[in-house]
């Protein structure tokens, strides 16, 4: 009996617990539409179709498919969300969805349902480039709305996987200023000032200016109004494309990506498109931008590095990555089903009016097997180090500029009998060298980075994935980024001097463990 009485009042009391505690609102999910629920079932039942040899291991890539551009890289939900321009019926460029994948660490991600695919009567022709904003509690996501025209659209979710569009475009580019282009109208930059939301979009008129237009509205689904030209200029062959604005260490960065651009100078904006920036200071009184330097700087001395996207983590740290391809680079998996990666993120810093770029901190606790060589003096020499070999690496070395005499020296990875990359020092240009002349596949050339020594030495980090090589110089003043797809069996490292001697401080090797 004293049992019963014992078990009656647990089964009450429990009861009576359960129905007082705080009821959680259940996260509403949107029903997706057929043309998104095609492209899930697709990359699921396709992602075998994949040759994998060549696919980057720690960089963030699709499972099947096409990618470009970044999109809506912002924090939701308790992980970091990325967003990219894809195409996953074939490993060419098509009508773009939005793939989606997540992570808690910049370094392993987690595939997502595809967020957004043509699926309106106002993007039947595709969902280009844009950012997401995170209001109380919905992470939204502006895109350009392509059809015979561009415009701009949104969509929202508060699970984070699924997003359901608006009923009616964020910003109709039919009632832009008469001189304005509807055609080239595109990649929204959403942001938040005070209380204020502003959207800035590339976009050109018709006496051929290119410029960045700026929105604004007190209501983050609109409606929007036209303000002003942000940013306008009237050298480049396209548009001044995939706008970004973030503030880094107090200053507000205009980052952008001009096509066609061109310099004379070697060291300079040596690819077709390249990606700059600006820093300066928006002011929400006159709603305009003012920069404190009008000459644009370049984000990455490389060759496959554009539409650069950043984010701030609630860390309070501002990371940024980039789709690791161009343009007019040759699409070399195109056999293999797959097209794309991601750079690895970076996290950026600004001093004296400069962005630094560093590999995000996690990629720290994936490196292992650490290999030291201190105090290498070679002449006129190319030598393999033993143990170095590798395609998925972390290798840090110091030049010392000052003592050395050679008139080229540096590192070759991804080395073979035949095939070599090379990261060099060329004494009679003061610059950094990235040749991929001979990388084994039908690769343009070089780039020049032009680096000042600190204290007579130049330090290089360099990171190898299985087909590309991304190069932090002095702490991330320069940056240079190049896929290479050096075929397998091409792994040493060699350290070598042409015309004198060479005196490399240390070598660091590391493997990035991804298993
Ligand atoms: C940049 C870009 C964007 C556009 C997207 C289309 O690489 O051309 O301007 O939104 O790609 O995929």
């Amino acid at each position: 009996m004293k049992t019963f009485k014992k078990i009656f009042y647990l089964i009450l009391f429990t009861t009576l617990l359960v129905s007082c505690a705080p009821q959680e609102e259940p996260v509403i999910t949107f029903e997706q539409s057929e043309i998104v629920k095609t492209a899930n079932e697709y990359i699921k039942e396709n992602t075998s179709i994949v040759n994998t040899s060549l696919k980057n291991k720690y960089h963030l890539t699709a499972p099947v498919g096409w990618i470009n551009d970044p999109n809506g890289f912002s924090e939701f939900d308790g992980k970091y969300h990325l967003f990219y321009q894809y195409h996953p019926y074939s490993s060419e460029w098509g009508p773009m969805h939005w793939g989606h994948q997540t992570t808690k660490d910049f370094i392993t991600w987690d595939l997502e349902d595809v967020a957004l695919a043509p699926d309106m009567d106002y993007d039947y022709n595709g969902c280009f480039s844009g950012t997401a904003l995170v209001e109380n509690g919905i992470h939204y996501l502006a895109y350009t709305a392509v059809t015979e025209y561009q415009n701009q659209g949104m969509a929202y979710s508060y699970d984070g996987v699924t997003y359901k569009k608006l009923d009616e475009l964020l910003i109709d580019g039919s009632k832009l200023p008469e001189d304005f282009s509807n055609n080239d109208f595109r990649d929204p930059k959403l942001f938040k000032r005070n209380d204020n939301y502003y959207i800035l979009v590339g976009n050109k008129d018709n006496k051929n200016n290119k410029q960045i237009i700026l929105f604004k509205s007190s209501n983050v689904t609109g409606p929007y109004e036209y303000v002003n030209v942000f940013y306008s200029r009237n050298d480049l062959g396209g548009i001044l494309e995939c706008p970004d604005f973030v503030t880094i260490d107090g200053y507000d960065c205009l980052i952008m990506s001009p096509q066609s651009m061109g310099s004379d100078s070697m060291f300079d904006m040596q690819n077709t498109d390249s990606c700059v920036y600006l820093v300066g200071n928006f002011s929400t009184n006159t709603d305009k931008y003012y920069y404190t330097n009008k000459q644009l700087q370049e984000f990455d001395k490389g060759f496959s590095f554009y539409a650069p996207q950043t984010m701030t983590t609630s860390d309070g740290r501002v990371i940024l990555t980039a789709w690791m391809r161009s343009w007019s680079e040759p699409n070399l998996t195109k056999i293999d089903n797959w097209c794309g990666a991601m750079t690895l993120p970076r996290e950026l810093t600004l001093k004296d009016g400069h962005i630094y770029q560093q590999p995000v901190r996690e990629i720290e606790n994936y490196l292992v097997e650490q290999k030291t060589l201190t105090s290498l003096e070679i002449t006129d020499e190319n030598r393999i180090l033993d143990g170095f070999e590798g395609r998925l690496s972390k290798i840090s070395l110091t030049l010392d500029i000052e003592s050395s005499t050679a008139k080229k020296y540096g590192i070759e990875v991804f080395k073979g009998s035949k095939y070599a990359t090379r990261i060099y020092y060329d004494s009679s240009l003061g610059a950094v060298v990235f040749d991929r002349t001979n990388c084994g596949t039908m690769m343009d050339g070089k780039r020049y980075a032009k680096v000042d020594a600190v204290d007579g030495k130049i330090k290089l980090d360099i990171f190898l994935d299985v087909n590309s090589v991304e190069v932090f110089i002095n702490d991330g003043y320069y940056t240079m980024t190049g896929t290479t797809f050096t075929p397998e069996g091409n792994e040493s490292v060699a350290i070598y001097s042409d015309g004198g001697t060479a005196y490399f401080e240390n070598i660091n090797k590391w493997k990035v463990n991804v298993d």
